[in-house]
């Protein structure tokens, strides 16, 4: 990180493109999705036609009671407040996403009889752990805000024990035709959806579209998973619409 808190951006001068976005456009970005908060889930459920619930519940079975996770990006506790019975790490570079996550998680885990989370604000890109220290990372709709999605990927592989599991969940984007019809959704739908519940005409899903323009494609990032060290990289589209896409990859024992 800068001095100023920010990440630094080693050069970048292209603001944003499928492997980061420059530290300006990022700190927009942040603002952009703290302005989500009040109706995040509102607004994912309806655009998603109801299926974001569904989709972190299927990941959240990878992890298993016992296990130490930890999530990135965990924003206002959307996928975190689901994880049964593990020892849970919450990370987010937002204070403001991590005091609504803290208060969201924490019920549910003190309703499940369960210790409170830990959480901690920093970035994926910088990650203040150990090395080998999970044995599970999750990174649901936030890889695609990375700064630096190489470094990020980097920095969870390093933290993951050997033979520990990354999943990463985000909007879906295959090869062209998949990309362009994903693009119109944002473009349409999205837009629609966020402006009739924020009944504000410049919501923040603006930048959430944005971000889908310019991320990656699911080839693009299995390869980028296995080029810094993941072993048996996965990645695939989730039905039943081919909304989101899964990437799953292992460290080396
Ligand atoms: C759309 S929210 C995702 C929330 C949640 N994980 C979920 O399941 O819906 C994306 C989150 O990623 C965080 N984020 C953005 N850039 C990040 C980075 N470089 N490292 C870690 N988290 C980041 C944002 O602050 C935001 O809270």
């Amino acid at each position: 990180m800068a001095e100023d808190g920010l990440p630094s951006d080693e050069g970048r001068e292209h603001g944003i493109d499928a492997s980061g976005i420059d530290a300006g456009e990022w700190t927009e970005l942040i603002r952009h999705l703290e302005a989500t908060i009040p109706v995040y889930d509102k607004v994912n459920s309806i655009v998603t036609l109801g299926q974001d619930s569904r989709w972190r519940r299927h990941v959240a079975k990878s992890a298993q009671p016992g296990m130490k996770v930890l999530e990135v990006g965990c924003g206002p506790g959307t996928f975190s407040e689901r994880l049964a019975g593990v020892e849970l790490t919450c990370l987010d570079p937002s204070e403001e996403m991590l005091a609504v996550a803290k208060k969201r998680v924490d019920a549910a885990r003190s309703s499940r009889s369960e210790a409170s989370a830990e959480y901690v604000a920093a970035t994926a890109e910088s990650l203040p752990f150990r090395n080998d220290s999970f044995d599970r990372v999750f990174c649901l709709f936030s890889f695609r805000d990375f700064h630096d999605k190489e470094k990020g990927l980097k920095e969870m592989l390093r933290v993951l024990k050997p033979g520990g599991l990354l999943v990463i969940c985000d909007a879906g984007k295959g090869r062209f035709p998949h990309g362009l019809l994903g693009r119109l959704w944002m473009a349409t739908v999205v837009q629609l959806v966020a402006r009739r519940v924020t009944k504000n005409p410049d919501h923040p899903w603006k930048w959430l579209a944005k971000t889908y323009v310019h991320f990656g494609t699911i080839p693009f990032y299995r390869k980028m998973m296995r080029d810094v060290g993941y072993e048996n990289v996965r990645g695939r589209l989730l039905l039943p619409f081919l909304m989101a896409g899964k990437l799953t990859g292992t460290k080396p024992k």
